[in-house]
């Protein structure tokens, strides 16, 4: 594993958006999954500065998105879809049938699922996958104690990620409690991955998923096993390191 040290989360975001930006010009037409939360939000508005300077093209780019909240529509502010709208894909020249993610509005959790992971079969090998880390360890939306071995699959969210979810939702009863998530055996198949890590409070979490064993209890912990792996953290995540 590859660990970049960025000063800050801006610096964190700057670094990842290069990779990237290294990844698209190398390969136009590469695939790039895509992760939400909101560390990922300064490395898409380093991306979009660039595309506005004119120094990237997104026309042939593809990408697969990590995960999906079930039971919101794409016009909720807090669906993923709405997100990468507003982050990414509605800033930059992409072709809007390039981009997929699980279809949450979609209420037979097997059904949106085998979609999905057709998609995901469809379009072949992950180029690049971003990923952020959960304070319990989770990638995309695999949570504690899930197999290594999964595809896409529908998730109850725990007890943990509700609550930090709940900062984006105005009541308790609006924070979803299941989403769609690509599986930990679909991640680990990307060419490369980059997670990207900031503040103090991840800083606990990025030293058991990095530097300790190997465990489903935490399941970051797996891309140890990868052999392209870039961490982009800053000093703040990487203070117990
Ligand atoms: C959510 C997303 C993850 C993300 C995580 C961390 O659970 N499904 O993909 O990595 O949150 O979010 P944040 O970056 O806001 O800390």
């Amino acid at each position: 594993m590859k660990i970049c040290r960025a000063k800050d989360y801006n610096d964190m975001s700057r670094k990842a958006a290069n990779l990237i930006s290294a990844q698209i010009i190398m390969k136009p037409d590469c695939v790039l999954g895509l992760a939400t939360g909101s560390t990922p939000v300064g490395t898409y508005r380093q991306l979009v500065e660039w595309y506005n300077k004119g120094d990237l093209d997104f026309s042939e780019v593809l990408t697969v998105n990590l995960d999906e909240y079930k039971g919101l529509t794409r016009e909720n502010p807090q669906s993923y879809y709405y997100f990468m709208n507003e982050n990414l894909f509605g800033k930059v020249n992409i072709n809007k049938n390039r981009t997929f993610l699980p279809d949450g509005t979609e209420p037979d959790s097997g059904k949106a699922c085998e979609n999905y992971n057709e998609i995901l079969r469809a379009v072949g090998d992950v180029d690049l996958q971003l990923l952020g880390l959960g304070h319990n360890g989770h990638i995309g939306f695999n949570e504690p104690g899930e197999s290594f071995s999964t595809e896409t699959h529908c998730i109850d969210l725990s007890e943990q990620t509700i609550k930090a979810n709940a900062r984006f939702f105005e009541t308790m009863e609006e924070v979803p409690r299941q989403a769609y998530t690509m599986g930990i055996k679909t991640i680990m198949s990307a060419r490369r991955i980059l997670i990207i890590v900031s503040g103090e409070d991840k800083a606990e979490i990025v030293k058991k998923a990095f530097f300790g064993p190997i465990t489903p209890q935490v399941p970051a912990s797996i891309l140890q096993l990868h052999r392209n792996v870039t961490l982009v953290a800053d000093e703040a995540a990487l203070s117990k390191c």
